[in-house]
């Protein structure tokens, strides 16, 4: 029998998680299946459980769970563990080791995908919500100039500051003078059709905007784009994050290439 993986979250029915595996599992001749599960609300470790006994391998885990999934796991690998969130389970031996897929998603798409090298570069990263807290540990072991985190509540970004070494908490007020090789949006101000209150002049010369986000054009894609900065979405890092996941439970490191062009065709 083929192993089973699947995908958690709530919702959960435009996941691209089962399509992005799929290919996965064709290219490099897995044998294995991977589908959407809809976990109730307040039933998120129940449907794993029953999941693991129905001989379940592996899972992802999104909106609203990586948080409780955190808790869930026995095991954490270090990057789930800085991170607070897991992405990432696998189930072994009585066990779940959680993992955090996010943030190497994130910079094998920056780094590989876009061919923007991380090392030396003054970094602003917006937001300081789950999604920009799991991408701290693996950005800095690029080793960049600076990490920069802006948030609009201050005290968040200042208390990720004392949980990271290495790297500075700001207003986006505090932000006017100074300019970044590398913006990465992590606020779901896109969501709302907002765009962060960034200072005209925070891109240097040749910078990339990047956007975790993916599937619109948000107010700061369009932003960076007057201001002729190279903009990426958060399309490159759906499919990294989850090859990096198929790695973690297969050993074996699928081409991402082709699946993002499938899926922006
Ligand atoms: P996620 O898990 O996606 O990170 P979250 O934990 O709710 O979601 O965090 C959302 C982040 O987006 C926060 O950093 C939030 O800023 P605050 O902490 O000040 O609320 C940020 N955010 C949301 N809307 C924003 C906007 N319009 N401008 C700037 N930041 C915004």
């Amino acid at each position: 029998m083929a192993d089973r993986y699947a995908v958690f979250g709530n919702p959960i029915a435009h996941s691209k998680s089962p399509l992005i595996h799929a290919a996965f599992a064709r290219q490099t001749a897995q044998d294995l299946t991977y589908e959407a599960i809809l976990a109730p609300l307040d039933g998120f470790a129940d449907s794993i459980g029953q999941f693991v006994q129905s001989g379940g391998r592996g899972a992802n885990v999104t909106v609203p769970f990586k948080e409780e999934a955190f808790r869930l796991a026995h095991m954490l690998t270090e990057r789930a563990a800085k991170a607070g969130a897991v992405n990432t389970l696998v189930f072994a031996d009585d066990k779940i080791t959680g993992d955090n897929t996010d943030g190497a998603g994130l910079v094998h798409d920056i780094r590989d995908n876009h061919g923007y090298l991380i090392t030396d570069k003054r970094i602003l990263l917006m937001g300081a919500g789950g999604a920009a807290r799991g991408v701290i540990l693996p950005l800095l072991a690029e080793s960049p100039i600076s990490l920069t985190v802006a948030n609009r509540t201050v005290e968040k970004a200042a208390a990720l500051r004392d949980h990271f070494n290495n790297i500075t908490a700001s207003s986006y007020q505090t932000l006017a003078g100074q300019s970044f090789d590398l913006i990465i949006n992590a606020t779901s101000s896109g969501l709302s059709g907002e765009l962060p209150p960034l200072p005209a002049g925070i891109f240097a010369e040749g910078a990339l905007a990047y956007d975790m986000m993916y599937g619109r054009e948000t107010p700061f894609m369009a932003f960076a784009r007057r201001h002729v900065a190279q903009v990426a979405d958060g399309l490159g890092m759906l499919v990294e994050q989850a090859a990096e996941a198929f790695y973690v439970w297969r050993g074996v490191r699928p081409q991402t290439a082709p699946v993002i062009a499938q899926l922006r065709g």
